[in-house]
């Protein structure tokens, strides 16, 4: 089979190529998927360059997404010819994940493609997607509706944003985005945003803990600066979903938000999320995610492509869902 592997020199410096690779060299496990498609997640630029502490062990394949047809299975819940989808789970970090041929995973790791999308339609969706689905489930969960006010995405030209634009925006939502690249403006309103806000607005957080009180909900997939700031514009009992850190890891906030405006912080895991929240949010992801829409955000892709996507999506400057034909 032809996978993406990466290897790491004595040095410590690793690099990523396509290779054949004898399929007796896949990871124990109970399912073996012939991969349709993959996808490009923020990680995947990790594992496919310097691993960051992700990866365990080299040679490596990449791919934390991906979506096939089983080939083999020693597990009841799924046969051959079944179409199946996987993200997280630390595949394509501790486990050999989707850039390649085929795949062999635990069986308690696999979603059944949902009704009414292609393997090719999952992987544009993929982990950013999915997560994004799963903020908007959080925040609904925590009262939001469209009638609250307007909801804002950050990192809105990315992965998770683009897809969560698009769903709220769908779901009949005002959708403020927050990017870096206002070029983009015309993207981002195809996919239904109704407004822009360019990241230097909120790029620093002020001395005033509480600002005017702005958004009845947030996507958020920068973290940093920008969530602190985000805080304490967020309206009385509003939600925000963090999702992200492209713009950082540390939070410099202060509390008041939580204590007078009963603000909420929601924290959003995709990787070990249990497998019926993932098959609510598959379901709601076929439903509520418009087909045309996440068709503009598709860049086409192959493995021979992936080691410069890889370095490109770790300086942010991919757009929208890159889809990986793994076969092609
Ligand atoms: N919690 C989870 O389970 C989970 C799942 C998936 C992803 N994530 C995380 O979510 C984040 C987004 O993932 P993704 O796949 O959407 O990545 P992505 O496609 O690279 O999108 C990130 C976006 O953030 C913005 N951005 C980049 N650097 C920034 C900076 N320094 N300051 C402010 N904004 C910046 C850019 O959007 P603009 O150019 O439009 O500003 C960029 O397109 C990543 O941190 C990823 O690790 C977490």
């Amino acid at each position: 089979m032809r996978a993406l592997i990466v290897e790491k020199a004595e040095d410590g410096r690793t690099t990523a190529s396509v290779q054949e690779v004898d399929e007796g060299r896949l990871p124990a496990g109970d399912v073996t998927v012939r991969v349709e498609y993959s996808t490009l997640n923020y990680k995947d630029g990790l594992c496919i360059g310097p691993g960051a502490g992700l990866v365990r062990t080299y040679p490596h394949v990449p791919g934390v997404d991906f979506a096939g047809t089983v080939e083999a299975s020693e597990d009841s819940r799924f046969s051959p010819g079944d179409k199946v989808v996987l993200t997280g789970w630390r595949v394509g970090e501790a486990h050999w994940g989707g850039y390649a041929e085929k795949a062999r995973v635990k069986a308690d790791w696999l979603v059944p493609l949902p009704e009414g999308l292609s393997a090719r339609q999952a992987m544009a969706v993929g982990t950013a997607g999915f997560t994004a689905m799963l903020a908007i489930i959080a925040l609904e969960d925590h009262g939001l509706t469209p009638a609250n006010g307007e909801v804002l995405v950050t990192g809105a030209t990315g992965g998770v944003g683009s897809v969560a634009t698009a769903i709220l925006a769908n779901l009949g939502y005002d959708v403020a985005a927050v990017t870096g690249r206002p070029e983009q403006s015309r993207y981002l309103a195809a996919l239904g945003a109704s407004k822009l806000v360019t990241r230097d607005e909120l790029s620093e957080t002020v001395k005033r803990p509480l600002e005017k009180e702005t958004w009845a909900g947030c996507v958020d997939a920068v973290g940093g600066a920008m969530l602190a700031r985000i805080l304490g514009q967020m309206k009385y009992g509003a939600s925000v979903a963090a999702v992200g850190l492209a713009g950082g890891a540390d939070l410099p906030a202060k509390v008041t938000p939580f204590l007078l405006r009963g603000v909420n912080l929601l924290g959003i895991d995709s990787v070990m999320q249990p497998i019926e929240a993932r098959k609510k949010a598959w379901a709601r992801v076929a439903t509520d995610l418009p087909m045309d829409r996440l068709d503009g955000m598709i860049v086409e892709a192959t493995l021979d492509d992936l080691p410069k996507l890889g370095a490109e999506i770790l300086k942010g400057q991919v757009r929208g869902r890159v889809v990986v034909d793994v076969n092609a």
